[in-house]
């Protein structure tokens, strides 16, 4: 069988409190704890609860990420965390452009630029880089361009160690918590564009490509059976427990069809 990693992210984004987060990772350790788990599930609650979170996750190697972070390492940014300190708390990913940060807080693709590059040069964080275009990008044919120019300047040039790992997600910002899911073959088409692009950016370095908008329970499984998509970055599903153990049902059926 062939062997294949499949990546499960939840983003908490805004949605819990410190209180509700520790409820909710307290909740999960108790229902995945004794269990033998194939794939990888990481979880980006708030800053507030972030340290808490990976404590709580750390014993059963569930991993944790940042939502956002500043490309400075320490200094007078009054409101900002850095990736480093992400790090320095035991977190080992960091998302970075997410769409709600280049569409509601006007990051640009030169912003992500510069959160790359911090990222790869002063920390051991695996970035996720998200890109993905608007429905008037779409509507306007311009998907593909949107993409390719937002993967260039994040990686064009950037000084990748071989050994670290890269992960995009794919996500369309018009399926973003609309609950207007694209539809799994459009996203592999998508996905098998971004890895060639990337192959020719960062050539030799292995690459995952996450899906993400409006994944649910429902429809979780279409994606993870096409080719090149390799697993789910989930909002508003993942904040949730009923909706998420259900998710994670299907990462474990999946996974095991392939290791
Ligand atoms: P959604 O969000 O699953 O609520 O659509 C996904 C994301 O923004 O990462």
């Amino acid at each position: 069988m062939t062997e294949k990693k499949f990546y499960f992210f939840a983003n908490w984004k805004m949605y819990l409190d410190f209180d509700e987060s520790n409820i909710l990772a307290n909740g999960l350790a108790e229902e995945l704890k004794n269990k033998s788990r194939s794939y990888e599930m990481t979880v980006f609650p708030s800053a507030l609860a972030l340290q808490t979170v990976t404590q709580v996750l750390r014993d059963l190697n569930i991993d944790t990420g940042i939502q956002n972070g500043y490309w400075v390492d320490k200094g007078g940014y009054t409101g900002e965390i850095s990736f480093s300190m992400a790090q320095n708390i035991g977190c080992r990913f960091a998302l970075i452009g997410h769409s709600e940060r280049r569409h509601q807080f006007k990051e640009s693709n030169h912003d992500v630029r510069m959160k790359m590059e911090n990222v790869i040069n002063n920390t051991k964080l695996v970035p996720v880089l998200c890109v993905g275009e608007t429905q008037k990008e779409r509507d306007d044919g311009k998907t593909e361009e949107i993409i390719e120019a937002q993967l260039r300047s994040a990686y064009d040039g950037v000084n990748w160690d071989e050994k670290r790992e890269i992960i995009i997600a794919y996500e369309p910002v018009w399926a973003i918590g609309t609950g207007n899911a694209c539809d799994a073959k459009e996203a592999q088409s998508q996905h098998e564009r971004i890895k060639a692009i990337v192959k020719e950016l960062l050539p030799g370095q292995s690459l995952s490509v996450l899906y993400g908008g409006s994944v649910s329970p429902e429809n979780a499984e279409n994606y993870l059976k096409e080719k090149d998509i390799d697993g789910v970055l989930v909002g508003g599903a993942s904040a949730k427990m009923d909706s998420w153990l259900k998710i994670l049902a299907i990462a474990e059926k999946i996974s095991k069809k392939y290791v």
